[in-house]
């Protein structure tokens, strides 16, 4: 296995989220799937979970996400959650994962993480609901990021690849992590007491679609206006503006000449 500061991530994490702990494992099938299984099974104190190699790597809207060892970083964050209101959860994650890499990185709505109109990387939120046997009821959040670090083939991608190293030479997937994962904490707890608000002109900063041509996958053409304190995105259509509220729609920037 590759070097991973487990420890120096476990000091930085643990004052914030009691219970905390660092799971390194050299190969399984997704991150996201092995916690979302704990979850099931009653496993839901709080979690990071590492993959150097994932057999079945998943990406939203049911897509598989495909990464080699050591050019990418794959990892799972779990932990337990409760928001008044969980919109807006995964701008949020996005908004925490583009400030700790780069200025130059941006975010393409929902949550992609964008390097000059190519794909850096992902990310995946799922929640399983439990009922604890000593306390309340809750959610568990299953966040994933799967980030490329170096270059990789733009062969059977949507959106072209970007990579890590363009920005950050010698970047390695440990120091990466320890960069991201504590924000990330933060964000997470930030979310649960205020909401996506406090994000939104973070999300804004950072908006690649921001004024751009774009197409909703049921074919609507319009202009992308930003995004609402909720994490809704704002479309403006020929039929008026539209608010895009669910994930489970994609939006693609038009392609030229439209
Ligand atoms: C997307 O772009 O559609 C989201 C990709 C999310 C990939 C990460 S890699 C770590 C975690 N485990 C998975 O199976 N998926 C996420």
């Amino acid at each position: 296995m590759g070097t991973w500061p487990a420890e120096a991530i476990w000091e930085a994490v643990a004052p914030l989220l009691p219970g905390f702990t660092v799971d390194v494992l050299p190969e399984i099938d997704s991150t996201n799937t092995e916690l979302m299984r704990r979850a099931r099974a009653g496993q839901t104190d709080p979690v990071l979970l590492v993959a150097e190699r994932q057999s079945a790597g998943r990406g939203r809207l049911g897509r598989q996400w495909a990464s080699a060892p050591g050019d990418s970083l794959t990892f799972s964050l779990g932990l337990t959650l409760a928001p008044a209101d969980w919109s807006g959860l995964s701008l949020a994650v996005g908004v925490a994962v583009a400030e700790s890499l780069h200025p130059a990185v941006q975010l393409k709505w929902p949550n992609d993480l964008w390097l000059q109109g190519r794909k850096l990387g992902g990310i995946l939120v799922e929640t399983a609901s439990f009922s604890g046997a000593q306390g309340p009821a809750g959610r568990y959040a299953v966040v994933g990021v799967g980030l490329n670090l170096a270059p990789r083939a733009a062969e059977g991608l949507s959106t072209p690849p970007a990579w890590l190293r363009e920005l950050q030479p010698a970047a390695q997937a440990g120091e990466v992590l320890l960069a991201v994962a504590p924000p990330l904490v933060q964000a997470l707890q930030g979310f649960a007491a205020l909401g996506f608000a406090p994000f939104q002109a973070r999300f804004a900063a950072r908006d690649a679609l921001r004024d751009a041509a774009v197409v909703l996958s049921d074919g609507t053409a319009g202009t992308a206006h930003g995004v609402t304190a909720t994490g809704a995105l704002l479309v403006h259509t020929p039929a008026g503006m539209q608010v895009v509220a669910s994930s489970e729609v994609s939006v693609r920037p038009a392609p030229a000449g439209r």
